[in-house]
C-alpha cells in the first residue's frame, strides 16, 4: 500500500527527540509522500528544513489564523521569498480560526484573502484551515480565491459544504476525527464525497485516529484513517490508498510522482 499524509507538523516539538523514528514508522506503514504545512514564518522554515532532510517531506508555508497575535503584514513578504524553495508545494496553512479567536475576525479574513492572492501570484495551492467559521471561510473561497485552488484540511463538515469546496476544485481532506466513535456524521458526509477529491492526513502531532485517540500522532496512523473510510464507503483498502495518493499528487502538482506502487 502507497500512502501520502497531505499534512502533518513534523518540525512540532514532540517530535524533536524521535523525528527519525517517526519518519522510519512512516515509510515501514507505506507513507510515500508527507507534506509539512507551517503556521508562521518560523515553522514555514523548519517544513523546508525537513523537506531539504527527507526526500518524501514536502513543505508548505502559510501564516495560520492562531499565529496573529503580533501580525506584520511584513511577514507575507518572506512567506512569499520561501515559496522559491522548489520543495515548497503550497500556501498553508491559513484560514479562519473563530474558536480560539486570537487576532479580530476581520483581521483574520484579511490576511486569509491575501494569502490566496499570494498563492495565484506564485500559482500554488492552498490548504485551508477552518474552526466554527465555515460560512465566511467558503464565502472567502467562493468570491476571492479567483481559480485557487486546494484542500479543506481535517474536514468534519457536511456533504453540502463539501460540495460547494469540490465546485471551487477543493479537495476534501479526511483525518482522525473521521474515525471517532461518535463521528457517525463526519462518516456520513465522507460516504458521499466523490472518488476523485477525497484525500487523507493525520494533522500529526494532533487528532489521533481511533484506537489511538489522545496520544501523539504520526503520520504512520493515516493507514487508520485510510482503513475507515474504506469501511465507511464501502471500497477496498487498496482502491482507497491508491485514489487518495493519487489525488494528493493532483492536489499538490509539485509533489513528484516518483516512489509510487
Ligand atoms: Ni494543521
Amino acid at each position: 500500500m502507497t500512502l501520502f499524509d497531505t499534512h502533518c507538523h513534523l518540525f512540532d516539538d514532540k517530535f524533536s527527540e524521535d523525528l527519525a523514528s517517526v519518519v522510519e514508522r512512516a515509510r515501514a506503514a507505506g507513507v510515500r509522500r508527507m507534506v509539512v504545512p507551517g503556521v508562521d514564518v518560523d515553522t514555514s522554515r523548519r517544513a523546508i528544513e525537513l523537506a531539504d532532510r527527507y526526500p518524501e517531506v514536502y513543505a508548505a508555508v502559510g501564516i495560520h489564523p492562531e499565529s496573529l497575535a503580533d501580525w506584520d503584514a511584513a511577514v507575507l513578504a518572506e512567506i512569499e521569498a520561501l515559496t522559491a524553495h522548489p520543495k515548497v508545494v503550497a500556501i498553508g496553512e491559513i484560514g479562519l480560526d473563530y474558536y480560539w479567536d486570537v487576532a479580530p475576525r476581520l483581521v483574520q479574513q484579511e490576511v486569509f484573502v491575501r494569502q490566496l492572492e499570494l498563492a495565484r501570484n506564485v500559482g500554488l495551492p492552498v490548504i485551508i484551515h477552518n474552526r466554527d467559521a465555515t460560512e465566511d471561510t467558503v464565502r472567502l473561497i467562493e468570491t476571492r480565491a479567483n481559480g485557487v485552488t486546494g484542500v479543506m484540511h481535517c474536514f468534519t463538515g457536511s456533504i453540502e459544504t463539501a460540495r460547494r469546496c469540490i465546485r471551487r476544485g477543493f479537495f476534501i481532506s479526511y483525518g482522525g476525527p473521521v474515525t471517532f466513535k461518535n463521528a457517525e456524521n463526519v462518516r456520513k458526509a465522507a460516504r458521499e464525497i466523490p472518488d476523485e477529491w477525497l484525500v487523507v492526513e493525520t494533522d500529526a502531532p494532533y487528532l489521533s485516529p481511533h484506537p489511538y485517540r489522545g496520544q501523539r500522532n504520526e503520520p504512520a496512523r493515516v493507514a487508520q484513517v485510510v482503513e475507515v473510510l474504506a469501511e465507511t464507503r464501502g471500497q477496498t483498502l487498496e482502491e482507497l490508498a491508491r485514489l487518495t495518493y493519487d489525488n494528493a499528487h493532483r492536489l499538490f502538482p509539485r509533489v513528484e510522482a516518483g516512489g509510487s506502487r
